[in-house]
């Protein structure tokens, strides 16, 4: 499976959402793609519908906590010996909702772990496997890490602190022929989406967040993926700590 011509890379959360669409089109690009998920029946399902999807490595990993992270990328390194790219995606349900002052301390360290800590960990052990030969890293922010987000205070304050990480580090890095930005998605309709509106009138929430954007739609796994491509490649080989905003012009107006 190791092609010694291909890019290596490791994609967090490949199996569903902004996260498949990224495989996909780094197959296109011919990347030799590791990726992981908590759960095999959801990469089953994704491989089902993309048979192409047989040529990427999945690792089940819950990367929250509990050591599993540091396994995977033990393999990662004794199979491929390297990176060259890497997409920090995975991120689970948004889980403080609500007003800051009624959600409990245990549920916001748990956000903070998920949302920032496991990016953090992952940056780490990437840049352990792109170094001395360098590489480039895209991070999966959010809107909420660059407007404030009420009702979401702790997840906002997460993807706020992977911006600053990416920002910073993209500086330390740049003599190391490493490159970091963040690509920052608005509404984008994936299975988080779909999970979100599970109790409501899910036509009716649809339509109304819908209404609200001003390019009055959704985004699509798709137009994520693309703005991250772009970013991994020398194309952008002179953007560095850069936040490339894909949402519909919801942030123009300066809040969610
Ligand atoms: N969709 C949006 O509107 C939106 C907006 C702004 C930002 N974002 C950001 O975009 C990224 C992707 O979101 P999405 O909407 O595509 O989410 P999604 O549809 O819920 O997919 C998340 C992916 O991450 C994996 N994952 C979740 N927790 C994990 C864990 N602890 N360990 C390993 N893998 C894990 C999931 O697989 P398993 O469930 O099998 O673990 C799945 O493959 C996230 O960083 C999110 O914050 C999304």
């Amino acid at each position: 499976m190791n092609d010694n011509n291909k890019k290596i890379a490791f994609v967090s959360g490949g199996s569903k959402g902004i996260g498949l669409a990224i495989v996909l089109k780094m197959l296109d690009e011919n990347y030799q793609i590791i990726t992981c998920g908590r759960n095999i029946d959801a990469w089953n399902r994704a491989v089902a519908e993309n048979p192409r999807l047989n040529e990427v490595d999945f690792i089940k990993t819950d990367l929250c906590g509990n050591g599993q992270l540091n396994k995977l990328f033990a393999k990662i390194k004794k199979k491929y010996g390297r990176l060259d790219a890497a997409v920090n995606n995975a991120a689970v349900q948004i889980l403080a909702k609500g007003q800051f002052t009624d959600i409990s301390e245990d549920i916001l360290r748990k956000n903070l772990d998920c949302d920032l800590w496991m990016p953090t960990m992952c940056i780490k052990k990437e840049l352990e496997l792109m170094l001395p030969a360098g590489g480039s890293i895209v991070n999966i922010s959010s809107i909420s890490g660059v407007i404030p987000t009420p009702g979401a205070a702790m997840y906002s304050a997460a993807k706020y602190g992977l911006e600053g990480l990416t920002k910073t580090l993209a500086l330390e890095l740049i003599d190391k022929n490493i490159r970091l930005n963040t690509v920052a998605p608005g509404a984008i309709m994936t299975p988080r989406w779909e999970k979100r509106v599970q109790e409501q009138d899910r036509e009716e929430t649809f339509a109304s967040v819908a209404a609200a954007i001003p390019i009055k739609r959704f985004g699509i796994p798709e137009e994520v993926a693309n703005g991250v491509l772009w970013l991994l490649s020398d194309e952008a080989s002179y953007v560095i700590g850069h936040t490339l905003i894909i949402d519909g012009g919801i942030s123009l107006r300066g809040n969610v």
